[in-house]
């Protein structure tokens, strides 16, 4: 137990890190350009707020959430997500007083008590955005386009936008009957998931992945032949602004999501190579929730994606990140007495931000120059007494295979003038 990690729980080490880094840059970029501020709330909550904000009947509240209790006995929960935190900040912060909408993003952890396969984690990482105060089906499309850009600027292909309406509190009670009426004689044969649904939230028997359920569901009613007026308007124009954004879609009326906050707008994107965790993001409108939550009646809207089923897809699509950990120079030295005066160099061309490295481990030279190589470093600088006493080191360009002698005291401009190319 001592050396193992907690199941479902990655150690993320460098070599793999700068991809995370270098994906973490690529959507605070595309934030910028969309004018999203950063917010970051507390990886634990009352749980209360889960139960209440995400919803009592779905997987996540019902069996995947990390609940204890603290020394003051409260009852605390780890984020399974990002949205009901982000909404709890909105209305304790008072954001509503602001100029809407606010529009924020989230990067971190989360965390849910799941069956962990590829792609799906016990701890696993998301960057979510959401827009309070503006029902406009213009942010609609904003933030699935924000979220197609970010796919694209990865460089992730073939992924599907899968869209859907899943109506409001006026014209879902009349599917939920629909559901109900159609489900009713085949009760029995649904799977115990569904039994338990068809009370409670029938509209999730759409999406089971049960094959059975999947059959008996076939010429089931779906939410948009269910939208009352005001909910298939607004679901026309959010189409045609995503036509007029050139953002490609694909119509899914099963598309219900796993979380209840949901009103109207719901989407996911889904890619075909990462096996059954093929979801990378999905997000929607949750008209409600805000009010839910204890703050003014206010439409939201947002989405999240997988930071890990990312770089999963980019992976198996073979995308390279323009990632670069190689120090610039390794200052080799032969004979202790000169050790202080690499060390003294190293300082200084750290200091005009030039990665720099030098062996810790008394070395021989020979070992020094095969670390070198290891690191990838493109100089190194060879540091002896015989040099030290002429006032002189050698610089060896590692890829070239030349070295030339450089006077001591113009090492760092030499340096700099070669490492800026
Ligand atoms: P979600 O669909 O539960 O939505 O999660 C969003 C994304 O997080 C998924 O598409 C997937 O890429 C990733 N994800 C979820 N669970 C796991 C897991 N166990 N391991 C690895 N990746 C996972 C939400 O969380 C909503 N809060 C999104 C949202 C924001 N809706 C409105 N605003």
């Amino acid at each position: 137990m001592l050396t193992t990690r907690p199941r479902g729980t990655n150690d993320i080490l460098p070599g793999e890190v700068e991809k995370w880094q270098y994906l973490e840059e690529l959507v605070r970029q595309v934030c910028r350009e969309y004018g999203y501020g950063e917010i970051r709330t507390p990886l634990f909550e009352h749980t209360e707020l889960f139960a209440r904000g995400v919803g009592e009947t779905t997987d996540i509240v019902e069996k995947e959430m990390y609940t204890f209790t603290d020394r003051g006995h409260r009852s605390l929960t780890l984020r399974p997500e990002g949205t009901a935190a982000t909404v709890r900040a909105y209305v304790e912060n008072k954001l509503y007083a602001l100029p809407q909408p606010i529009k924020l993003f989230y990067i971190g952890p989360m965390f849910r008590y799941d069956r962990p396969q590829a792609g799906r984690y016990r701890q696993f990482h998301q960057f979510g955005v959401e827009v309070f105060g503006s029902d406009s089906p213009a942010i609609d499309a904003e933030v699935i386009a924000m979220a197609m850009d970010i796919y694209s600027r990865v460089g992730l292909q073939d992924l599907e936008l899968h869209l859907n309406s899943v109506g409001c509190p006026d014209c879902r009670p009349v599917l939920r009957e629909q559901l109900r009426q159609y489900f009713r004689p085949q009760l029995a044969n649904l799977c115990p998931n569904c039994q338990g649904r068809f009370e409670k939230n029938p509209l999730r028997i759409l999406d089971c992945k049960n094959e059975k359920c999947q059959v008996i569901g076939r010429q089931a009613p779906t939410p948009l032949d269910a939208l009352c007026d005001p909910c298939a308007a607004h679901f026309e124009q959010v189409k045609s602004y995503l036509d007029a954004a050139g953002v490609k879609y694909v119509l899914n009326n099963r598309l219900v999501r796993g979380l209840d906050y949901y009103t109207r707008t719901a989407f996911e994107i889904m890619a075909r190579d990462i096996g059954a965790q093929s979801s990378v993001g999905g997000g929607g409108r949750y008209n409600g929730l805000i009010e839910e939550c204890g703050g003014p009646p206010t439409p939201g809207i947002g989405f999240a994606l997988g930071l890990e089923r990312i770089l999963l897809t980019a992976a198996n699509q073979g995308i390279d990140f323009p990632v670069n950990i190689r120090p610039a120079v390794f200052i080799a030295t032969v004979g202790r007495e000169v050790d202080k005066q690499a060390f003294e160099l190293l300082q200084q061309l750290r200091r005009q931000g030039i990665a720099a490295e030098k062996d810790y481990l008394n070395r021989s030279l020979k070992a020094q120059m095969k670390y070198a190589g290891k690191l990838e470093a493109r100089l190194v600088v060879i540091l002896g007494d015989e040099e030290a006493a002429r006032g002189v080191v050698v610089i060896r360009d590692m890829q070239a295979g030349t070295q030339q002698e450089v006077a001591l005291g113009e090492t760092v401009a030499y340096i700099k003038a070669r490492t800026a190319s």
